[in-house]
């Protein structure tokens, strides 16, 4: 039973009215390891939103918005989220910012150069907020999560008008009638995670393929990652819930949903009342009628020998994994504080890939951890060639103020961490191109997303491995799952023509 109390605000949250901008400051708490470890085990209460107030409705009448997303799925998602509140106040989304009502951005915070975009954006649009002081001008998502940003945006970018976070979302409606209707910056950011919010109004950005929420924050606290802190503890939703969203996802006509988390594996660990994994999530999503189901990410740590069987039962379950290694020396993945050693993390492989033999696996690296040595950064290379991803997201490694390795002692120069860069990216590549042309003449199962971004007369779709595929077709064929021959492979892409039609 869905409990119909409001959600709940947290204490730490502002009396807008009665502060100033200056004051604002001293009610956030910046990411702290040891305050957020703390973090309580109380169970989290499930909410619906609550219907907004009629006069609430009215406030984006004939007035639009523009969004800018950055960073993760689960910011995109966040977004169709906030897109459906926008809409539910009257507002009509727009293209272009200069003749916004509002313009709000949706930020990241994972690595510097994340932030240093958003801080370039908000300093441009300072001449803009100036011509059109009416202008609503908002920052949310994980970097408002963090002191030391919002503190920047109080001393450097006053003419901001609205900061919130990501426990919060829901509350736009309000936040953005008190921005409307003060002259102060209203800025209102949970440090605590609130409750579970079902059923907010979204609106989805594709009408193929959908995002759903299986939990929301992180436990995992690996030292340079600042995700715990933004994103707060783990939280599962409900089965029923992710069921029934799935469920109406499968009667609506989609053909592809991803299920989100920031540690799928780790789905239903929280669940105080039942004993229900993300496997046994698994077996459920795979009654349902949806042709694909994707997740992401799964932390190595996590991946138990139940997920193994029932992802080998493909079906609807697609067979790729996005296991990210982060590295491929243990004493770094101890100091990551990533739990599984190099040795762990290849022997998971081993069984994925005996269960699974056509896996595709694809991956995350960070070169340059403090104090990462030339050997140390020699095995991640080995490692690569071990496993053989077909893609892998490389990083280099970016300290975030307040996670544990931003204070480790680093002696890496900025140079020989992009030169890692450079040399980690050839191996990748040169892989990743040799697994694609391995694909030469199979034919493979394709959900066809469109036309192609530069010739109409080529569709663009997927394959059962997420790899981009481009082949000469027709229009009528967008929307469907079809076989498609793959006749030249390349590095990023697969190039192929069309065999049979599968559910046309
Ligand atoms: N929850 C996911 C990761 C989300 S962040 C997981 O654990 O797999 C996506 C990727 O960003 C991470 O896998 C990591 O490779 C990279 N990343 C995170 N923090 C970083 C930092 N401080 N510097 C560089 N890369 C980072
Ligand atoms: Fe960050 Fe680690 Fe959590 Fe992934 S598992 S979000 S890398 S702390
Ligand atoms: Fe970025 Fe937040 Fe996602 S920091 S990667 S948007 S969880």
């Amino acid at each position: 039973m869905t409990n119909s109390r409001q959600p709940s605000q947290d204490s730490s949250s502002v009396d807008l009215k009665s502060k100033k901008k200056k004051d604002y400051a001293k009610f956030f708490t910046a990411p702290n390891l040891t305050e957020a470890k703390k973090r309580g085990r109380e169970a989290i209460q499930v909410v619906d939103f609550p219907e907004i107030p009629e006069d609430l409705k009215q406030l984006g009448k004939e007035k639009h918005f523009y969004l800018r997303t950055y960073g993760c799925q689960a910011n995109e998602h966040d977004s169709e989220t906030i897109i459906g509140l926008f809409q539910e106040m009257g507002y009509t989304a727009i293209d272009d910012e200069k003749v916004a009502d509002v313009i709000l951005f949706n930020t990241c915070a994972i690595r510097e150069n994340a932030e240093d975009k958003v801080f370039g954006e908000i300093g441009r649009l300072k001449h803009l907020k100036k011509e059109k002081p009416e202008l609503v001008l908002g920052l949310c998502g994980c970097m408002s999560q963090e002191e030391s940003v919002v503190n920047r945006i109080l001393r450097s970018y006053p003419h901001v008008d609205l900061i919130f976070g990501t426990h919060n979302i829901h509350r736009l409606p309000y936040l953005l009638q008190d921005a409307l209707f003060n002259k102060e910056m209203v800025v209102e950011v949970w440090s605590k995670e609130g409750d579970v919010v079902e059923r907010m109004p979204k609106v989805r950005q594709d009408g193929l393929k959908a995002w759903v929420n299986i939990m929301y924050g992180c436990d995992k606290f690996c030292t340079y990652c600042i995700v715990p802190y933004t994103r707060g503890k783990e939280r599962s939703r409900r089965p029923e819930d992710v069921l029934e969203e799935l469920q109406e996802l499968a009667e609506q006509g989609y053909q592809e949903v991803t299920l989100l988390g920031q540690n799928v594996n780790a789905y239903g660990k929280d669940l105080t009342d039942r004993n229900y994994s993300f496997a046994d999530l698994m077996e459920d999503i795979r009654q349902i009628d949806i042709p694909r189901i994707r997740f992401t990410t799964s932390h190595p740590r996590d991946f138990d020998d139940d997920l193994i069987e029932v992802l080998a039962k493909k079906g609807n379950l697609m067979e790729h994994i996005h296991l990210p290694v982060q590295s491929g020396n243990s004493d770094i993945l101890k100091r990551m504080a990533r739990k599984y050693t190099r040795e762990h993390y290849l022997e998971l492989v081993g069984k994925i890939k005996e269960a699974i033999p056509d896996v595709v696996l694809t991956t995350d690296i960070i070169v340059g951890f403090p104090g990462e040595t030339e050997e140390q950064f020699q095995e991640t290379l080995s490692l690569v060639e071990e496993v053989r991803y077909d893609l892998a997201y490389t990083f280099v490694y970016s300290p975030r103020v307040g996670t544990p390795a931003a204070v480790m002692e680093d002696d890496v120069t900025e140079e020989e961490k992009k030169n890692r860069l450079y040399r980690l990216n050839d191996v990748i590549n040169r892989i990743g191109r040799e697994k694609n042309e391995a694909l030469r003449g199979h034919v493979v199962e394709v959900l066809v997303e469109g036309e192609s971004k530069t010739n109409p007369d080529v569709l663009s779709g997927r394959t059962r491995t997420n790899k981009l595929i481009h082949f000469p077709a027709g229009k009528e064929y967008i929307g469907k799952i079809v076989h498609v021959k793959i006749i030249e492979p390349q590095t990023w892409t697969l190039k192929g023509e069309l065999v049979t039609k599968v559910g046309v």
